[in-house]
């Protein structure tokens, strides 16, 4: 028997690995009914989008917690359609295949539909995302109604709402009583008729994420919301260790990117003050015959 393992050709390469395609909201539902859980993150900027893209995630959801990990406010309400804007337009330069969601700020689809629907519009039209995401249940039904009219899909998001922290009287978790679970689960059916194409639930019970999910037909996408979803979501500063402020119950760490940061951080400094970097191989080099033609034009 021979140990000499057998060598495949690029094209046999090509025909074993499949190709990858460009995910789709079609694709979304498919994985519900396949019982294939779907990956999502947050990505605000160009290196992380290529970098979470090219690890295979399913989508990549242009965040309005960008407000708070990335653009330090308390809250996301500060948030604007430009700011959202100009950070998905950097994470649509660098995520090829997943399916892009740009989530609407506070105030750019409440005060009326035909404002939801042109702000919605604009993730699409300027910034290259595929869908968007807004907060609310019943209340939002009719702008939901007008932007899946307009041929732009919808992800709701209920549970945990950020935008109406105030209303909520904080980042706390939702659902717990019967009849708020009730009103979750009507909310749910609402959306899902008004057109969704899916669900975040985010900071629930998991029992009741479970019901939901088994009640849609739609996919739930839950953060803080057990494994009974049919897909995840966490937000990348969470998971990187990058947000030094809190980190929800909810989230694993995966890495300590802000004290590897740091670490790196204070190693350049501290290279800079000793003289160790720049090194040779770090300088631009002149040829010495140049050098020697300067030094008699000079001295
Ligand atoms: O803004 C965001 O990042 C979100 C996720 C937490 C779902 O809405």
């Amino acid at each position: 028997m021979s140990t000499i393992a057998p060598v495949l050709t690029a094209a046999a390469v090509s025909t074993a690995m499949p190709q990858r395609k460009k995910v789709t909201t079609a694709a979304f539902r498919q994985k519900k009914e396949r019982g294939e859980p779907i990956t999502m993150l947050t990505a605000y900027d160009y290196p992380t989008a290529l970098a979470e893209d090219q690890a295979g995630i399913d989508s990549i959801l242009v965040g309005d917690s960008l407000g708070m990990v990335v653009l330090g406010y308390q809250t996301t309400l500060p948030v604007t359609m430009d700011d959202m804007i100009h950070h998905s337009k950097a994470v649509s330069r660098g995520a090829k295949f997943a399916l892009l969601i740009g989530d609407m700020p506070f105030m750019s689809y409440q005060a009326s539909t035909e404002e939801a629907v042109r702000n919605a519009g604009r993730f699409l039209q300027e910034a290259g995302m595929d869908a968007v995401k807004l907060e609310g249940g019943r209340e939002r039904v009719e702008a939901v109604r007008a932007i899946v009219g307009a041929g732009i899909p919808v992800m709701g998001h209920l549970g945990l709402t950020p935008q109406s922290v105030n209303q909520l009287g904080g980042f706390r978790p939702q659902g717990k009583t019967a009849s708020a679970a009730k009103r979750l689960v009507e909310d749910a059916l609402l959306l899902e008729e008004a057109g969704c194409f899916s669900i975040v639930l985010e900071s629930v019970p998991a029992r009741l994420a479970q019901l939901i999910s088994k009640k849609l037909s739609i996919p739930t996408i839950g953060i803080g919301a057990g494994v009974g979803c049919d897909g995840q979501v966490l937000v990348t500063h969470d998971l990187l260790g990058l947000f030094d402020r809190f980190t929800p119950k909810f989230v694993k760490k995966y890495a300590d990117f802000h004290a590897e940061m740091q670490r790196a951080f204070s190693e350049y400094i501290s290279d800079v003050q000793s003289r160790a970097f720049p090194a040779l191989g770090h300088s631009v080099e002149m040829d010495e015959k140049e050098w020697q033609a300067l030094q008699k034009e000079i001295y």
